[in-house]
């Protein structure tokens, strides 16, 4: 069976545009495909030093959500990445493939510098996307489905694939990006990108009162000012939500038309993508709460999660020492 491996930062609970971006493909993937889904908190060490002490239970949160969309631990591997430190290992290998030049072209590193204000980036920050590459390699993943932003980081992954299998022989698959075609979910307040840091999301674990302030203060078409002018649903935040959350395809579709022809009001199209959400989130907030009662579960879930990943990871890294003849000493 192909292998899928994807995986978060712990950085907090996720969110819409998460589920939109990356969580839908994962469930909807793990009966195809061997899926290994990572937590990864090394990563967190590239930009936040100063809030480690968060780490922790910022990765129970990702887990209940990752858990709560429905990925069904019996299927898929979940895996904490320093319990694979086998990883670290194997960036060092990877870390020689590449050159400054090229992990300084990529794209995320000045956005990182921007978005945490750090002027002079270590060289652990530098290397972000090869340790990302460590971990899809390390058990050789063929498939990631990641959002659009994570594109060059999958890139520099398959190079560095195809060169360690050019100079020492085929160990590695080349995987392949798999990046959902629409567009970013906006944020309620109508930004492009619906962000943790931008304070603009709706979490997957928001109570209803705070789904409902959020989406009744949503930004709509900027140039309707009554509900009889034609309105714009194109582009329009609460009809990409429409869109992509209510499961009842013709509300959605009478909406529209009475929104362009200004028969409809914002509150209307409003409170039926509050009850549309509801819906949706309902049985997420009850899986949720099913898997939260017993804390034990989850670390439960991460531990043998993290024993299967790394026995695989073990098993490529004696592979990778081999085809390198690192194994002078045995092993
Ligand atoms: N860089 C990814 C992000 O910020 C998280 C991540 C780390 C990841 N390792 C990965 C994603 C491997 C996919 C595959 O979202």
């Amino acid at each position: 069976m192909k292998r899928i491996l994807t995986g978060d930062r712990p950085t907090g609970r996720l969110h819409l545009g998460h589920y939109v971006g990356t969580l839908e493909n994962r469930v909807k993937l793990q009966d195809t495909y061997e899926t290994f889904v990572l937590i990864a908190d090394y990563h967190m060490l590239t930009t936040r030093l100063d809030r480690l002490d968060e780490i922790g239970q910022n990765v129970r949160d990702v887990v209940l959500d990752d858990l709560s969309v429905g990925i069904d631990p019996e299927k898929t591997t979940i895996y904490l990445q320093s319990l694979v430190p086998e990883t670290a290992e194997i960036h060092l290998y990877f870390s020689m493939l590449v050159t400054v030049g090229r992990a300084q072209r990529i794209p995320t590193l000045k956005e990182q510098m921007r978005d945490h204000e750090i002027t002079q980036p270590s060289y652990g920050l530098l290397g972000y996307p090869i340790l990302q590459a460590a971990d899809i390699l390390c058990v050789k993943g063929d498939l990631v489905p990641v959002g659009r932003d994570q594109e060059s980081h999958i890139e520099l992954t398959r190079e560095i694939a195809r060169r360690f299998n050019e100079l020492f022989g085929p160990v590695f698959p080349v995987p392949e990006a798999l990046i959902p075609s629409d567009r970013l979910l906006p944020g309620v307040d109508g930004a492009s990108k619906m962000g943790k840091s931008l304070g603009n999301a709706i979490d997957l674990a928001d109570d209803p009162e705070t789904v409902k302030q959020r989406v009744m203060r949503m930004y709509t078409d900027p140039e309707r000012i009554h509900a009889t002018d034609p309105g714009r649903v194109e582009g329009n935040p609460v009809f990409v939500y429409h869109d992509a959350f209510n499961d009842d395809r013709a509300e959605v579709d009478d909406l529209k038309e009475r929104y362009r022809t200004g028969r409809v009001g914002d509150v209307e199209v409003k409170k039926r993508l509050v009850a549309a959400l509801e819906r949706f989130l309902g049985p997420i907030r009850e899986r949720r709460a099913r898997y939260a009662r017993d804390p034990k579960i989850v670390e439960e879930i991460v531990r043998s999660g993290s024993e299967r990943a790394r026995a695989e990871a073990r098993r490529t890294l004696h592979e990778m020492r081999a085809a390198m003849r690192l194994d002078y000493f045995g092993e």
